[in-house]
């Protein structure tokens, strides 16, 4: 028996990297899955079928069900089909990783248009279109049940790009700062359907991480503990989807290695109502303290490990 025996799951993004290991575990706790890849180039251009078709394999392998569902997920009706697969083939579906993505790096003076919208597009729009289409799907289903709670997980994918605003990634970390704030959203949303949504932030030797100026820091040692072996996420999107995590929604957890964060909200630094409407003068006596000392951002890529 698996925690997730009878659960239907979709994980995007799944024919390599993170998604890959993330469809692997879900299966091996035992739920059926939809294994979606589009097969980009670590741009986001091309496409290619055999990425998904291959985890398949690899998810039957260990006896365990699944289907390919190729598409792309910021593509409105691409991520419907994507979610019908689950239904059709399966007859339900319970959780959703939503994991595909790529960056295409630049300083704001040297990003073009294009670099802008097309990161923009598959980080947010393609969490936003599957996140509504799986949701709709639940509502149906509450509804046919009299309004019985169900049983649904959504797992959005940001980044330390989004917590740290890194240099030279602005369009993806505005695009993960939008995924986090719309996964806020969606978990009280599904909060009236019983189900939950929360975002991980993973950081692990991928692609994608290995193409970025910080490759080294996620090199494989070549002894002692692997922290940044992608297997090490498994278990946390596993968790968040299993029985265990009924409870836990709209949250921020970061994992890589032997570490495991949650985040809090946003909190105020500084609260403070003055006596008098705000004048220059009277803001410069408040704020001017309250930043006095404090350092301004500084010009690097931080990945903070303390
Ligand atoms: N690796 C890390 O340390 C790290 C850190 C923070 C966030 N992330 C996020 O994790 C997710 C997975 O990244 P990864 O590191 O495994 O990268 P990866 O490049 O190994 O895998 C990403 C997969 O997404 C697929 N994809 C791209 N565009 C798609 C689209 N429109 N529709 C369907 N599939 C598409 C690609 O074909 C690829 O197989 C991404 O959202 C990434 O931003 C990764």
């Amino acid at each position: 028996m698996g925690i997730l025996d009878g659960k239907v799951a979709i994980v995007t993004g799944a024919g390599q990297g993170l998604g890959r290991i993330e469809s692997l575990e879900l299966a091996r706790l035992g739920a059926s899955v939809v294994v979606n890849d589009l097969g980009t180039q670590p741009d986001g251009s091309g496409a290619s079928e055999e990425l998904a078709q291959s985890v398949v394999q690899e998810i039957e392998e260990l006896g365990a069900k699944a289907v390919a569902a190729f598409g792309d997920v910021a593509n409105w009706d691409d991520a419907q089909r994507i979610v019908q697969t689950a239904v059709d083939t399966f007859g339900d579906l319970n959780i959703l990783v939503n994991n595909a993505g790529f960056s295409r790096d630049g300083m704001i003076v040297k990003m073009t248009e294009e670099m802008w919208d097309s990161v923009i597009r598959v980080h947010m729009k393609g969490h936003f279109a599957m996140i509504k289409h799986t949701m709709a799907y639940w509502r149906e289903k509450s509804k046919a049940q009299g309004g019985e709670p169900l049983y649904g997980r959504l797992i959005s994918t940001a980044s330390d790009s989004f917590l740290m605003g890194n240099l030279g990634q602005p369009n993806y970390a505005a695009a993960k700062a939008g995924i986090a704030y719309l996964t806020m959203s969606a978990a009280r949303e599904c909060q009236r359907l019983g189900a939950t949504a929360n975002v991980i932030l993973p950081r692990a030797r991928t692609r994608m991480t290995m193409s970025g100026p910080w490759a080294g820091i996620f090199e494989k040692p070549e002894d002692g503990f692997d922290t940044f072996a992608p297997e090490h996420i498994g278990p946390l999107v596993a968790w968040i989807s299993s029985p265990q995590a009924a409870h836990v929604s709209g949250q921020l957890l970061q994992i890589w290695g032997k570490h495991i964060r949650v985040y809090e909200q946003p909190q105020a630094a500084l609260d403070h109502e003055n006596q008098d409407p705000w004048t220059i003068e009277g803001l410069d006596e408040v704020l001017g303290s309250f930043f006095e000392g404090k350092k301004p951002v500084d010009d690097g890529f931080m990945l903070p490990m303390g």
